[in-house]
């Protein structure tokens, strides 16, 4: 009689949890799955699916033209503190003769022999690519 009891509880018992369970509205289902997903997504560069924040830290790389016009061009385009122009070809053919590598690797890691070029030409959110970039929108455009 006393197993017959705890029989028809675990019943019981089960079937409250069960109802429980099934009585969730969406509402309620979508809130706990919320509240259980992996808190940080991975979102890799040029996924559009994870918004702006990455596309503002990562995206698509900014052209030649788009770093210079942001970064640069403060100083080139007026050849502010010695800095070569852009149009100037003989001041850009003097410094390409050494070989562009050297010319990126002065740009990246900035130099002064005449005057000063910061590193990256200030453009800390740059990457070397962007940077290099903007070196080629120079040296295109000063022939
Ligand atoms: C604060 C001013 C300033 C900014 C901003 C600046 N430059 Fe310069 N840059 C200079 C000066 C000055 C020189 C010349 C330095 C010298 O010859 O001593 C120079 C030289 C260079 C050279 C010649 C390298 C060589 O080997 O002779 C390149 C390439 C260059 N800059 C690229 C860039 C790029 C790309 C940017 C933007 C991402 C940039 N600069 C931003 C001032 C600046």
């Amino acid at each position: 009689m006393k197993n017959q009891m705890v029989k028809m509880l675990v019943v019981v018992v089960a079937l409250l949890a069960g109802v429980s369970a099934w009585a969730m509205s969406d509402k309620q289902r979508a809130e706990i799955e919320s509240r259980i997903a992996p808190a940080g997504q991975v979102c890799l560069q040029g996924d559009s699916s994870c918004g702006a924040a990455v596309a503002a830290a990562g995206g698509a790389a900014k052209s030649g033209e788009e770093v210079y016009k942001s970064s640069c061009q403060g100083c080139h385009a007026v050849g502010a503190g010695g800095a070569p122009k852009l149009g100037d070809a003989a001041d850009w053919a003097a410094r390409t003769s050494k070989g562009i590598d050297a010319v990126y690797d002065n740009a990246i890691k900035g130099f002064s022999n005449i005057g000063m070029m910061p590193a990256m030409g200030l453009c800390m959110s740059c990457s070397d690519e962007e940077v290099m970039a903007a070196v080629d929108y120079l040296v295109e455009n000063s022939k």
